[in-house]
C-alpha cells in the first residue's frame, strides 16, 4: 500500500515538472517577443527602418561625475582618433608632457599605477585602451526611464556646510 502512494507521488512530481518545464518555455517566447517589440513591433520577416544615428555631444564641457570614482565622460569628439597597440591619440594630449601644449585634463595618477601597485613612468599598460572605461556621450533617448538622484539631492550635508 505504501509504496504504491510513494509511486503515485512520484507520478507527480514528474507531472509537475512537466508543467514547470513548459512555463520556462512560455516565459522565454514571451521575452523573444518582447525582444521582437524593442526593434519596433516589425515582424521579422521585415527590415524595420533604421533610427537616426544619434549625435554625440561635442559641446568641450566637462561632465560632473556621478560619484567620486567614475571615469569621466568625454566631452569632446573622438572621430577617427587612432588607438591601437602602435599608436595612442589619446595620449598625444593627455599624458602629463604634452598637458602643457594641449590644455587638456592630465592622465590621473591612478593610470600610471600598475596592478601590483608600482608606479611607472609612462601610462601603465591596464590604462592604455582608455575607451574601455572613458565614453562619449549622444544625445539619445533613454531606452529606460532613469530614476538615478545625485546624493547631494538627498538632504545630505556637506563637510564645510553650515547647516545643521
Ligand atoms: C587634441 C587633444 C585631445 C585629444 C587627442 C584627446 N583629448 Fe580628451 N580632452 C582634451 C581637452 C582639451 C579636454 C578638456 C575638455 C575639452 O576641452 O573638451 C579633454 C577632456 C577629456 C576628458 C574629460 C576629463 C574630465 O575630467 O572631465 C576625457 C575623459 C577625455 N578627454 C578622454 C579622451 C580620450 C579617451 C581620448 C582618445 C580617444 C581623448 N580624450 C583624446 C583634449 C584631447
Ligand atoms: C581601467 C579603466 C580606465 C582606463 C583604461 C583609462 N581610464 Fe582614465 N580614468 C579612469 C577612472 C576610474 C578615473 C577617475 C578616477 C581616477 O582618476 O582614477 C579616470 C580619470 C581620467 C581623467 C581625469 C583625471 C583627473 O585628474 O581629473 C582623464 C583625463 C583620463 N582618465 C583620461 C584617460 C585616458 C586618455 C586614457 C587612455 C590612455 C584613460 N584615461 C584610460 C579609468 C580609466
Amino acid at each position: 500500500m505504501r509504496s504504491q502512494d510513494r509511486l503515485r507521488d512520484l507520478t507527480g512530481l514528474r507531472v509537475l515538472a512537466v508543467v514547470l518545464g513548459m512555463a520556462a518555455v512560455t516565459a522565454s517566447v514571451a521575452l523573444a517577443q518582447q525582444g521582437a517589440q524593442l526593434r519596433g513591433n516589425v515582424p521579422f520577416t521585415e527590415t524595420p527602418r533604421a533610427e537616426p544615428m544619434p549625435r554625440w555631444i561635442v559641446d568641450d564641457v566637462r561632465k560632473m561625475r556621478a560619484y567620486p570614482d567614475q571615469p569621466p565622460l568625454i566631452p569632446h569628439s573622438i572621430e577617427g582618433y587612432q588607438l591601437s597597440v602602435n599608436t595612442n591619440r589619446c595620449l598625444s594630449c593627455h599624458k602629463r608632457e604634452f598637458t602643457e601644449s594641449s590644455g587638456a585634463p592630465m592622465i590621473s595618477v591612478t593610470h600610471y599605477i600598475t596592478r601590483e601597485g608600482q608606479m611607472l613612468a609612462d601610462v601603465s599598460p591596464r590604462r592604455y585602451f582608455c575607451t574601455a572605461c572613458h565614453v562619449p556621450q549622444a544625445d539619445a533617448r533613454p531606452l529606460v526611464e532613469n530614476t538615478f538622484k545625485d546624493m547631494s539631492r538627498m538632504g545630505v550635508g556637506h563637510a564645510g556646510d553650515n547647516r545643521r
